[in-house]
């Protein structure tokens, strides 16, 4: 026997292997709620346009809607003879409805309906990203506030660089998580046409009416060239593109909070509904969330190259090769959300060691800058012969085994003999932030304007 769907010039079905390597049901599955919607605009548009009679369409609406209920109640009896989510439903709807299932790909093809179908869903997940992206930074938000005006060092080369404010490190990731935002935004307005009625490749001889399924479909118009509409699959990777990014931001996070958690830092304690222990060592609490943020964001990544390796070399229009672009950003898009929730409840929970981040930020020479700073406007130095004479004065310090504030002011006289006693007053860690006013500054100042901002942005 042959396929009922396409079987007509064929004499026998399909190999066993070959019916397993063509099947794609076991994940396309997934499209099912939007293969409805885009068949009841379609069988829509037949009956408007005079294509199909009413009383059709009306029985194909309400088939669609059966089908519909059977597969989200989890009994309906998906087929791989039956290749993909389009064949299964079109079949159990003939099943229900008898004839006039057959109708309703006049003027259609599996290749817009995929293409639809897919795009619906893309455009779903670039929503809930959003939704996502929104209660992360809200946490990050909850804690900027908290701490506007916690010291912690700043670091470059993960060596200590400044003094800085939890507020101000926790709005750095705001502000990216928010232009991660912005991509997903960009890429939804991209994508949202419909490839509806581009049927196989070349359009049709029905007068269909493209406006209507596009706005049915919540589309802002139809796609204009039919060859793209079938062929491309630039909007996935589009979303691949833009969870690729936000992943990799999401990784740096995750890889701060595990490095934080350490006992070496002691910044932050992970709360316990986000920490795990160890089944040999009873002491450990370990930051396995954070960990397989960091983990997952490769699969995301390995997608993204993985579609873009697909379609790389498809000449126009539709290749089969083209079934193997949902599992890719399935799994992107599951791990995505996933780390997403993940990062916003253990962003909310984990509570900073203010005590040892303000150690913290007192080591490692952090007001350095500050002394040659002073050097420069009180003294009138060069900046970089303050440079040079702060730096002197470290080697000083770091010789005697203390900090910069531990030096007398005869030591410091010692490498310039016009350094005053006022010099000590800029080598606190309070004081270094609270100087650094300039607009985008750490200085809590600066963090409390930029939170009001976000509070703002956010509602
Ligand atoms: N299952 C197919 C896919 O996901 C649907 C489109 C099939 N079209 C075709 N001409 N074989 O790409």
């Amino acid at each position: 026997t042959s396929n009922a769907m396409w079987g007509g010039r064929f004499a026998a079905g399909p190999d066993a292997i070959m019916e397993a390597i063509n099947a794609s049901i076991g994940f396309d599955k997934r499209l099912a709620a939007q293969d409805i919607a885009g068949s009841r605009a379609h069988a829509a548009m037949l009956a408007a346009t005079g294509i199909i009679s009413p009383s059709d369409a009306e029985a194909i609406r309400e088939g669609l809607l059966t089908v519909l209920s059977e597969i989200e109640g989890g009994d309906f009896p998906f087929s791989t003879a039956l290749e993909d989510i389009h064949m299964n439903v079109e079949a159990r709807l003939k099943e229900i409805i008898g004839e006039p299932a057959g109708r309703l790909h006049t003027a259609r093809s599996r290749n817009d309906q995929v293409a639809v179908d897919f795009r619906l869903w893309v455009r779903d997940q670039c929503d809930a990203a959003d939704s996502a992206l929104a209660a992360l930074m809200e946490a990050l938000l909850g804690q900027a506030e908290a701490g506007a005006d916690w010291v912690m060092p700043g670091f470059t080369h993960l060596q200590v660089a400044q003094p800085v404010t939890w507020g101000h490190h926790m709005l750095a990731y705001v502000e990216m998580f928010a232009r991660d935002r912005a991509r997903f935004a960009d890429a939804r307005k991209r994508m949202n046409l419909s490839p509806l009625g581009a049927a196989a490749l070349a359009g049709t001889s029905f007068p269909i009416d493209r406006e209507m399924t596009a706005e049915a479909l919540g589309f802002d118009g139809p796609m204009s060239n039919s060859l793209d509409a079938v062929a491309d699959r630039d909007f996935a990777l589009e979303f691949m593109a833009a969870s690729s990014i936000c992943a990799m931001h999401l990784s740096r996070l995750a890889e701060e909070l595990v490095i934080w958690s350490s006992a070496q830092f002691r910044f932050v304690k992970m709360s316990d509904r986000w920490s795990t222990g160890s089944s040999i060592m009873p002491q450990k609490r370990n930051p396995d969330a954070a960990e397989l943020i960091r983990a997952k964001i490769g699969r995301i990544f390995g997608a993204n190259v993985a579609l873009m390796t697909v379609m790389k070399g498809l000449p126009l229009t539709y290749s089969k090769d083209m079934q193997e672009d949902k599992e890719q950003v399935f799994d992107a898009a599951d791990n995505l959300m996933l780390a997403l929730a993940a990062m916003s409840g253990m962003v909310a929970d984990m509570e900073a060691q203010v005590d040892n981040l303000r150690v913290a930020a007192a080591t490692g020479f952090s007001t350095a800058t500050d002394l040659a700073d002073w050097l420069v406007r009180t003294l009138g130095l060069p900046f970089r012969d303050a440079h040079h004479v702060t730096g002197s004065l470290v080697a000083m310090a770091e010789g005697k085994g203390c900090d910069l504030p531990e030096l007398s002011l005869a030591d410091m006289q010692s490498v310039h003999a016009d350094i005053t006693d006022a010099v000590f007053e800029v080598l606190g860690v309070d004081n270094s932030v609270a100087s650094r006013t300039s607009y985008g500054g750490t200085a809590p100042s600066q963090v409390r304007l930029q939170i009001a901002r976000w509070k703002e942005v956010l509602g």
